[in-house]
């Protein structure tokens, strides 16, 4: 519990209740991680043991960093940046820690930027399945009909500027204000709609190949640069590991268990991916798909499944728009600690805050708009801008990150700042939590590191 001490305010309020924290770093984690990126780059790179190394990361590691973050948010009250500035010299004397806070806040620059895009396809299928133009389709159409989206700079760039519209306009109102009740009932119905298409799946694709295909450990199949990138998509379907679950933390209360919550987000982040894997790969084998066949594979699957479904045309128009839900959840929670950092260092108001920090975004995101058409021969160190903007983010930026984090409130903070933060009834996992930033992460994240550069 809180001592006295810690008794400080965050300038932006707080949570309504526990519950309320859950749903909102739930909104935040559940996205289109979970459901776009989780069962692409599981397909990428072989299935089964990839999953396997993606869940010993998300528990082993993503957990503990998790706890980390909302402990230090909830302590420092400020956004990320001055919250580890602010901790860094009151627990160590030093206030470079704000460093730390700065690489998040580039790091949700660049995420939101690639985000959007993809988040502007999900709202464009909306569209397309309402329209009718998904029934029935076969698998070549509907391959067609993603490059011929991707392909436009235009109109992909048009849904992109409304994704990033509807996202300014909650972070410009408050991100209490609307997302808490919001996430109350969407996040139900996604997983809802999810459990419907996993029957689907598992009638009428193959599922019995899917399942040995995730959960079949074939770890021939798995590269040190796939272990890199399951500690990536760890941190990225977490949100962790840039300061977007401290600005949330920030929000919370002194009474709420971190530990608990944590645990609670953590489990139903995972469970989503997992059924978004079973949902998808199913349909990919049964319909002779590539299963690595990259980001474009929800957006060929899905319109597959549900085309052939009685009432598959509603059925598919909310599925899209459940998840041009879940990712606008995830943007609000990309643009709040940039926002909040903004808005506390100059002193601006909200609204225009949020304006400007979203302008600078959407600019950025159509060098990721212009990857899939006019840019796609332009390449950088990890390929197109858009591919070179996850992989720089999800794999090198927040492993940093969340290695800096972890090594903070294991090493700078002291014990009795952590203890006092942590409720009381569950001292052993607070203890394995000790454990965990002080020694395993640190040792985890870096010998992944040095294994994807090829030194070991
Ligand atoms: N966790 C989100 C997803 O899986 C993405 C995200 C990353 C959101 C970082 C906020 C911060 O879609």
């Amino acid at each position: 519990m809180a001592s006295s001490e810690t008794q400080r305010h965050s300038l932006h309020g707080q949570w309504s209740s526990r519950l309320a924290f859950i749903l909102a770093l739930s909104g935040s984690a559940v996205g289109l991680g979970n459901i776009w990126k989780f069962p692409y780059i599981a397909g990428v790179n072989g299935g089964g043991a990839f999953v396997l190394v993606y869940l010993v990361c998300v528990f082993g590691i993503g957990l503990p960093i998790m706890i980390s973050e909302i402990l230090i948010g909830r302590r420092g009250r400020r956004n990320p940046v001055s919250t580890m500035a602010f901790l860094g010299e009151e627990e160590a004397g030093n206030k470079h820690w704000g460093l730390v806070g700065l690489l998040g806040v580039m790091a949700s620059f660049l995420i939101l930027s690639y985000y959007s895009v993809v988040a502007g396809w999900a709202v464009a299928y909306i569209f397309e399945a309402g329209s009718g133009a998904l029934i029935k389709i076969d698998a070549q159409s509907a391959v067609r009909k993603f490059e011929s989206l991707t392909g436009s700079w235009v109109i992909s760039g048009l849904w992109h500027t409304f994704f990033m519209i509807l996202t300014i306009f909650v972070v410009a109102r408050g991100v209490k204000l609307g997302l808490e009740r919001a996430v109350r009932i969407l996040m139900p119905a996604l997983v809802a709609l999810l459990f419907l298409l996993l029957g689907y799946s598992m009638i009428e694709g193959n599922f019995a190949e899917a399942f040995v295909f995730m959960f079949a450990p074939k770890f021939s199949e798995l590269t040190a640069e796939g272990v890199l990138s399951a500690l990536g998509h760890a941190f990225f379907t977490l949100s962790v590991g840039m300061g977007a679950v401290m600005a949330y933390g920030a929000y919370l209360s002194n009474e709420a268990s971190i530990i608990k919550t944590s645990i609670a987000v953590v489990t139903i982040d995972t469970a989503i991916a997992i059924l978004a894997g079973l949902v998808i790969f199913p349909i990919v084998f049964a319909h002779g798909l590539d299963p690595a066949e990259g980001p474009g594979l929800i957006f060929q699957t899905i319109p597959i499944a549900f085309g052939q479904l009685p009432g598959g045309r509603i059925v598919s128009t909310m599925f899209f728009l459940l998840l041009a839900f879940a990712a606008w959840t995830s943007g609000i929670a990309l643009m709040e600690s940039p926002v909040a950092w903004l808005m506390e260092t100059t002193g601006l108001e909200r609204w225009k805050t949020a304006i400007f920090v979203g302008i600078a975004i959407w600019l950025i995101g159509f060098l990721s708009v212009l990857s899939f058409n006019k840019f796609s021969d332009v390449e950088l160190l990890w390929g197109t801008f858009f591919q070179s903007f996850d992989y720089l983010t999800a794999n090198i930026m927040l492993p940093l990150g969340g290695l800096a984090i972890a090594i903070f409130t294991g090493w700078t903070m002291c014990a009795n700042s952590t203890s006092d933060e942590v409720d009381p009834s569950v001292g052993r996992i607070y203890r394995m939590w000790r454990v965990s930033v002080k020694f395993i992460v640190p040792v985890a994240v870096f010998l992944i590191f040095l294994n994807a550069v090829g030194i070991i």
